[in-house]
């Protein structure tokens, strides 16, 4: 086994094989998925708990589906109506559900660093579905198993991530994870959406879509993500889709086989055209969902492995 982590908390840990791994695994539950019978027991008598302290649609129902498909007993915990509204902190919430012996914990929250903290913390397996702008590691892997899916390989591909950069976790956990299988990225938005310091992640950044888009294999939309930003990052969205939105005449300019992407939730018509967004020939979105399930399946069954590993006779001895 190549993935040998307690815990999913980011791409920054993970090497080509753990990544390759897990990617593999979920491979084998895209077929589960797409069969009648869409149950397994990887997670039978296991306790998962989900806690999401911002919004989710896609994240928070596929790592519910994907527990419940593996036979574990899922629960959502529903964060508005707990006592964190009453003052208690995300560590002490953590320790009393960490008392009825969960053995997953999925979690997301807006601040950066809180699902490390929390892992430190609890006896379970943690999964970082997304904290602040830091990293959302099941993201970045279900990109990776779409691209590998329509392109064939993870490496010497083009990829262009185009919008609100500094304030994404999805493209940070992307660069990471895109770097370690050795394509080559390119960050693409005003300058007050792709700070300077991303180079430093590998990265090569154009506030020019037309040049950044030239040639590319890929091209990943981002929304602009305004419960993040403290003030006017750009002119109007009207002008930001016109020079930064994705249509068919700045696609043009990418291969002609090049692939749409784009995590969700859309804002058609800021960062991309509601009809090429919809066209099935290029766009990959629909297929990014379905991969989300399989890999939160694949990552979860690996961490009960680990789990169970660990706890196994001759490692206690
Ligand atoms: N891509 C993503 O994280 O979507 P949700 O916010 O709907 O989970």
């Amino acid at each position: 086994m190549s993935f040998t982590d307690r815990h999913l908390l980011g791409i920054e840990h993970l090497s080509p094989a753990a990544i390759t791994e897990i990617l593999d695994l979920a491979e084998s539950y895209v077929t589960l998925n797409r069969g009648t019978a869409k149950h397994a027991d990887a997670l039978a008598g296991l306790t998962q708990v989900n806690m999401f302290f911002e919004n989710s649609t896609r994240t928070q129902a596929s790592f519910e589906i994907a527990g419940k498909r593996l036979g574990a007993d899922v629960m959502n915990m529903s964060m508005q109506a707990s006592s964190i509204k009453k003052g208690e902190t995300l560590i002490d919430t953590a320790m009393t559900l960490n008392a009825m012996h969960p053995d997953l914990l999925v979690v997301r929250h807006p601040h950066s660093g809180a699902v490390d903290l929390l892992a430190q913390k609890v006896n379970c397996a943690v999964l970082n579905a997304g904290d602040g702008r830091h990293e959302h590691p099941t993201q970045a892997l279900l990109d990776a198993l779409t691209i590998r899916r329509a392109k064939g390989r993870l490496h010497r591909l083009s990829v262009a991530i185009c919008g609100d950069i500094a304030h994404s976790r999805v493209a940070r956990s992307n660069i990471l994870l895109l770097n370690r299988m050795e394509s080559r990225i390119r960050l693409i938005g005003p300058p007050t959406l792709v700070p300077g310091h991303f180079a430093e992640l590998g990265a090569e950044i154009y506030d020019d879509m037309r040049e950044g888009l030239e040639g590319a294999d890929v091209v990943m939309m981002l929304r602009l993500q305004k419960e993040r930003m403290d003030g006017g990052f750009i002119p109007s969205e009207r002008e930001y889709f016109h020079r930064y939105g994705l249509d068919p005449e700045k696609l043009a300019l990418a291969k002609p086989d090049a692939i749409v992407m784009h995590p969700g939730p859309m804002n058609r018509g800021v960062e991309i055209d509601g009809v090429l967004a919809d066209d099935i020939n290029r766009s990959v979105i629909q297929e990014q969902v379905e991969m989300g399930v399989a890999v939160r399946m694949a990552a979860m069954d690996l961490l009960a492995r680990n789990m169970r590993a660990a706890r196994s006779p001759e490692v206690m001895a």
